[in-house]
């Protein structure tokens, strides 16, 4: 196992709790630099420190970079770490846009390890789910919903940094900064929807002009349609999953995956059956889940192994294109207030996006 050199671009909430608690944790890699524009946060580290992403990139002190600045730069610092040929890893959104994200995309070229910060791809929950799906246990999909409002955010959490919650300065709103993980999950389990429908709200309930609340519909090219509600709104919120299938129905939520599955087709059963109201009974069971995973360490760790080349990458960067793209889909749709279809116009989205920043 080599051992790697990282630098950390972006020392705020993330970037300190990546350089405390998590990259310790990871065996054969240290922290060998630092940057960050607010020159004040360069003095907790002691290792050199950078008050720009590309003199650290530059430095020859690292091999490998992990980009926790806010997300408009993490396209062009992305880029300079790529074009720079170090493994670079990119906390979530890979872009704030999709045009942002195919040029960031363009600078791969697929000789160093681009991974991305979706933690929540370790958690054994969502594992588990994807698993049943993907091995046909629920059979072919048919409806999704993700009741997914437990983010919650007070007015001090939007104050408490000038480039949140403003077009300009973040994007958007939950779905930019908090959805990107569930948004991720989403399209990991479920694929990539082909047309997107979504109320959002503006600002609805929190003095900021980005999107507070937000309620979609996700129409699949396999004819399963999801249903996706958010908010940073709500209290206490709710964090429910749930899938149905033609062989049954899972149900996720806190610790507990409960399964009602049925050894053969339902769409049989209806073709078959001759009672006019029938019901079948499920095998049911509950699968209970303790712990959420390694999360980001395991995503650093993973990274690591990638580079090493002792497993694949659990969360590879190009795949955040998904995740961007859905969310501007429904930022578009409820700004329009018609039906986004996918794959969505980058440039247009681009110009709707830099029309709300000069506004
Ligand atoms: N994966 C997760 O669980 C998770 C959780 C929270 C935040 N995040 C993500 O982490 C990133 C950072 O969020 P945060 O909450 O730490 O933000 P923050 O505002 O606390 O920190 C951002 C830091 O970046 C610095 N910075 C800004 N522009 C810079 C530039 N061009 N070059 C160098 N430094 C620059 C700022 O001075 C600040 O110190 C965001 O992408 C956010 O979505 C991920």
């Amino acid at each position: 196992m080599q051992s790697l050199r990282i630098g950390v671009i972006g020392l705020g909430n993330m970037g300190a709790a990546h350089i405390k608690n998590h990259i310790p944790q990871v065996e054969g890699l240290t922290l060998t630099a630092v940057a960050d524009m607010d020159e004040s946060r360069l003095g907790n580290y002691d290792v050199p420190g950078f008050t720009t992403s590309k003199e650290l990139i530059e430095s020859g002190l690292v091999d490998t970079v992990l980009i926790c600045t806010p997300h408009f730069d993490h396209t062009e610092s992305g880029i300079l770490a790529l074009n720079h040929g170090l493994h670079t890893l990119l906390e979530k959104p890979i872009s704030v846009h999709k045009a942002d994200a195919e040029r960031l995309l363009a600078a791969d070229t697929g000789k160093v390890v681009f991974g991305a910060m979706f933690n929540q791809r370790t958690d054994p929950r969502y594992r588990r789910l994807r698993q049943l799906i993907q091995s046909g246990t629920l059979g072919s999909l048919q409806r999704i919903h993700w009741t997914i409002t437990n983010w919650f955010r007070p007015e001090a959490y939007y104050k408490s940094g000038g480039w949140r919650a403003t077009w300009a300065g973040e994007g958007g709103g939950v779905l930019l900064n908090q959805c990107p993980h569930n948004i991720d999950l989403y399209q990991w389990m479920f694929g990539v929807p082909t047309r997107i429908t979504a109320v959002c709200g503006f600002g609805k309930f929190h003095e900021i002009e980005v999107e507070d609340s937000v309620t979609a519909i996700f129409e699949h090219g396999n004819g399963a349609v999801g249903v996706f509600e958010t908010s940073t709104c709500e209290l206490p919120g709710t964090n429910r999953l749930e899938v149905a299938g033609d062989l049954g129905r899972a149900v996720l939520e806190g610790d507990n995956l409960t399964l009602d599955l049925y050894p053969t087709s339902n769409r049989e059963f209806s073709n078959t059956v001759q009672e006019l109201f029938p019901w079948r009974k499920p095998d049911s069971t509950v699968e209970t889940f303790s712990g959420n995973g390694d999360q980001h360490t395991g995503i650093i760790r993973n990274f690591v192994a990638a580079i090493n080349g002792t497993e694949p990458l659990l969360a590879p960067a190009p795949e955040g294109i998904h995740s961007v793209e859905m969310a501007n889909a429904m930022i578009w749709s409820g700004l329009e207030r018609r039906a986004i279809e996918l794959p969505m116009d980058a440039a247009g989205y681009a110009a709707v996006l830099k029309h709300l920043q000069t506004k």
